[in-house]
C-alpha cells in the first residue's frame, strides 16, 4: 500500500509518521511506501520514504504526487485559523484551492485503478461554530464563524461529492484542539490547553486564561493520529453520505485536567495554577457542550480512554 501524508512536517503529521513507523499498516494492509509532502521536511529521507518538499499550491508538487500514485492520502496540510483570518488569500490558497486541486488530482488516478483512492481529511470542530445547543449531534447545523472553518466545511462537502461520484473514497474527521504541542506560541488562543500540561509536568507555575469550570473537548496527538489511521480502513457501508465525523472526545474541565496532573506528577501541582479568566477565551474554549459522538464510536474511532491516559499520552509518556 502506498500512503501520502500532506503537512507531514507539522505537529500531527510528525506523530502520524511515528505511528506508521511503529506499525506500518493501514486498512489491514502493509504500508510499502510513504510519500511526505511539506514545505520543509528535515530528515525525511529513509527507507520506504519519499520526500516531496514544496508547496501544495505548486503544480510541480501535484505532479510528483500523481507520479507516486497513493492508495491512501492523509491530507493534513493546512493554514491555521488565526493566520487564515489575518490573511484571507494565504488561507484560501492552501485550505481551499490547493485542497480542491489535490482532490481533483487524486480523483484523476481513479480512471485506471480498481478502486477509488482513499482520502482521510483533517477538518475541525471549528465548523460547528460557537452558538451551540447543549448536545452537539450529527444533525446539528454547521455554522463556521471564521474563514478557516468555512473553507474546511467547503472541502468536507467537496470530498463527500467526490465520494458520491466514486472518484475518491473520502473520510473527514473533525479534530478538536489536539494536545500537547510544545510552545504553540502566543498567536494560538487554544495554546493554553497544551501549555498547562507541559507546565504542570515540568513543575512550573501556570496562569490559566479560563476558569476552573471551563470545559473543553480534549484529545492527545497520539490518539488523533491513531484515529486518522483507523479512519482509512473504516467500513462505510450504509454510513452517512456526508462522510464527516467528529473525533470522539473526553469532555473535561480545567479542574479535571489539573487534578489529573496532580495525580500524575504530584499533589503540589495544584498550587502552581492561577486562574485569570479572559471572557473572550472562556467563551470559545470554556463552554463546550456535550458531543454526541456515538456515530463516530460506532465506526471504531476512540477517545483517550481516561483523563490520566490523555495527559500521559499527550506528553508522550504513555505507560
Ligand atoms: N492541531 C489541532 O489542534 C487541529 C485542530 C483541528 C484541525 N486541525 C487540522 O489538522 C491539520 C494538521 O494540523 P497540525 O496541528 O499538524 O498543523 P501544523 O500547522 O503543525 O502542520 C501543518 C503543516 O502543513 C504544512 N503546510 C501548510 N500549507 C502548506 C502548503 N501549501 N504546502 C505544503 N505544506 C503546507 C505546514 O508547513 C505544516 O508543517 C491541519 O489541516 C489543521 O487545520 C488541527
Amino acid at each position: 500500500l502506498k500512503v501520502l501524508i500532506t503537512g507531514a512536517g507539522g505537529y500531527i503529521g510528525s506523530v502520524l509518521q511515528a505511528v506508521l513507523t511503529q506499525r506500518p499498516e493501514v486498512a489491514g494492509q502493509r504500508v510499502d511506501a510513504i510519500a511526505l509532502v511539506d514545505r520543509v521536511l528535515p530528515g525525511a529521507a529513509g527507507p520506504r520514504r519519499v520526500a516531496i518538499e514544496g508547496d501544495l499550491t505548486d503544480s510541480a508538487v501535484l505532479e510528483r504526487i500523481a507520479d507516486f500514485r497513493p492508495d491512501t492520502t492523509f491530507h493534513l496540510a493546512g493554514v491555521p485559523g488565526g493566520a487564515s483570518e489575518a490573511d484571507y488569500l494565504v488561507g484560501r490558497r492552501t485550505n481551499l484551492d490547493a485542497t480542491l486541486a489535490l482532490f481533483e488530482q487524486l480523483a484523476q488516478q481513479r480512471r485506471d485503478a480498481d478502486r477509488a483512492p482513499v482520502v482521510v481529511y483533517a477538518s475541525t470542530i471549528a465548523v460547528y461554530g460557537t452558538r451551540l445547543p447543549p448536545v452537539v449531534k450529527q444533525e446539528t447545523p454547521l455554522q463556521p464563524p471564521l474563514t478557516y472553518g468555512a473553507h474546511k466545511r467547503v472541502c468536507e462537502i467537496l470530498l463527500a461529492d467526490f465520494s458520491r461520484r466514486n472518484e475518491l473514497d473520502g473520510r473527514t474527521l473533525r479534530l478538536p484542539g489536539i494536545v500537547a504541542r510544545r510552545s504553540a506560541g502566543p498567536g494560538l488562543t487554544s495554546a493554553f490547553m497544551s501549555d498547562v500540561l507541559h507546565a504542570l509536568a515540568d513543575g512550573v507555575p501556570f496562569e490559566a486564561p479560563v476558569s476552573e469550570e471551563a470545559t473543553a473537548w480534549w484529545m492527545s496527538a497520539r490518539r488523533c493520529a491513531e484515529n486518522l489511521v483507523h479512519a482509512a480502513g473504516m467500513d462505510l457501508t450504509g454510513a452517512d453520505p456526508g462522510r464527516a465525523w467528529p473525533m470522539p472526545v473526553l469532555r473535561l474541565s480545567m479542574r479535571d485536567i489539573v487534578n489529573t496532573c496532580a495525580e500524575a506528577f504530584g499533589p503540589d501541582r495544584k498550587s502552581l495554577v492561577a486562574y485569570r479568566p479572559i471572557e473572550s477565551v472562556e467563551a470559545v474554549f470554556g463552554r463546550y457542550p456535550v458531543l454526541d459522538d456515538a456515530p463516530s464510536r460506532a465506526l471504531g474511532l476512540l477517545d483517550d480512554g481516561t483523563p490520566l491516559a490523555l495527559v500521559l499520552r499527550a506528553l508522550g509518556r504513555e505507560a
